[in-house]
């Protein structure tokens, strides 16, 4: 099938700059882009196109860190840092997702919203059950959503209700995977919780399924200094967090680490050398008053960063808001610094919540041809303005500010 669709087209190409395709043809074939064109080629001219005039026509964005069953909290009991809030709303919450019917109804919710937010791409903590984990995978391809959910393992320090034996965790992960062959657009990716979650025993077998299968993995590293305290305790022959993991083969270029806000030298060294993947939860870090993590300084030094909602520790399910969130949380470093450290633009920002995921599902930068076509139209006609804007002013300014339906099409 060709799909043609007509319009100023945003693509992020580059880290520092955004290249604009104006009134120009975006065209795909079977969902893979084939180009942009200022003019339609021959071939493509007995296909109809969408004209959506002088609307923006931009990618769309990779959530590479959100819990789907704490949608369900989202924007509820953020007075408490990471470890009490866990204890005290989230893992409650999370329990209740041992219901099939209850997940069907809040992950039908959940994928309806995503997609309507211009999120057509994920990486899913689910819950550590198997059933409610399935749901949530056939809810996100009904609408359309692609990229890796994970059965969330955990097999100590949990809650009454919520954690699996070791036994358990690694007979129902592995019932997970089989029943995940059905799927076409949503993978399976294997999903520690965090170091306190996960005894050794666990880990050690984690880390053997997912070489064997050839799975990536997710989990969470240097969020908080309690919970940076509490892995040194759990793991004294570790120098740092992220040892272990590396312990438990957990540790290459299919490994996405979210948060990483007191990552050190050293730590930040292992990320880059192994080509782990830095998911910035800025929401997150500011709701759960995790810190500021060195986002200009990872990237200086080559580190694979991309962007995660963290939807419920963050606020925001929005990748439009958690770009300007990017944003904002780069200034606060920027005054921590000393005004020292450069924050980052709108460009590069939108760069990371875009086509710096691009990578990790082997895709180019940009709406390069080859990729899947994954836009999102978006008409400004009604914001307020004195003058006309240029298309660079008009994107930066769809960042933060939309009016009500101003999406037109995902
Ligand atoms: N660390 C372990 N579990 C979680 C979680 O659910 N959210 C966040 N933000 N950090 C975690
Ligand atoms: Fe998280």
């Amino acid at each position: 099938m060709v799909t043609i669709l007509k319009g100023n087209i945003i693509s992020s190409e580059k880290l520092d700059k955004i290249s604009i395709y104006e009134k120009s043809f975006l065209v795909a074939e079977d969902g893979v882009i084939v180009g942009i064109y200022k003019s339609l080629p021959k071939k493509y001219s007995k296909y109809k196109y969408i004209d959506y005039k002088n609307d923006l026509i931009i990618q769309s964005f990779s959530d590479m860190h959100i819990h789907a069953p704490q949608y369900a909290m989202l924007g509820m009991g953020m007075d408490l840092q990471l470890l009490d809030w866990l204890n005290t709303y989230t893992f409650p919450t999370e329990r209740e997702f041992k219901d099939p019917k209850l997940a069907r109804k809040i992950y039908k919710d959940l994928a309806k919203q995503l997609i309507s937010n211009g999120t057509t791409r994920v990486c899913m903590f689910s819950s550590l059950h198997t059933d409610s984990t399935i749901v949530l995978m056939e809810e996100l391809e009904k609408v359309g959503i692609s990229g890796y959910v994970g059965k969330v393992n955990m097999d100590r320090n949990g809650a009454p209700g919520l954690e699996e034996t070791t036994e358990e965790s690694i007979k129902e992960t592995n019932r997970w995977l089989k029943e995940c062959k059905k799927f076409k657009l949503i993978k399976p990716i294997i999903t520690p919780r965090f170091i306190p979650s996960c005894t050794d025993k666990l880990m050690e077998e984690l880390g053997n399924i997912a070489n064997e299968n050839n799975l990536p993995i997710q989990s969470h590293l240097s969020e908080n200094l309690g919970e940076i305290a509490w892995v040194k305790e759990l793991h004294p022959e570790c120098e740092e967090y992220w040892d272990a993991y590396a312990k438990y083969n957990m540790w290459n270029n299919k490994t996405l680490m979210a948060h990483c806000v007191h990552s050190s030298t050293r730590e930040r060294k292992a990320i880059k050398d192994a080509g782990v993947y830095v998911v910035h939860c800025p929401s997150s870090n500011e709701d759960l008053t995790s810190g500021y993590a060195q986002i200009r300084k990872m990237l200086d030094e080559g580190i694979n960063v991309v962007i995660g909602s963290d939807v419920a520790g963050g606020d925001h399910l929005s990748m439009f808001d958690n770009v300007a969130a990017t944003i904002r949380a780069s200034k606060a470093r920027n005054i921590i610094d000393n005004y020292k450290t450069p924050f980052l633009t709108v460009e590069e920002a939108f760069y990371l919540a875009t086509s710096a995921a691009n990578k990790f599902f082997d895709e180019k930068p940009g709406l390069a041809k080859g990729n899947k076509l994954d836009v999102i139209v978006i008409n400004d006609d009604k914001l307020p303005r004195v003058r006309k804007l240029s298309i660079k002013e008009r994107f930066e300014r769809t960042i933060y500010l939309r009016e009500k339906d101003a999406i037109k099409a995902v």
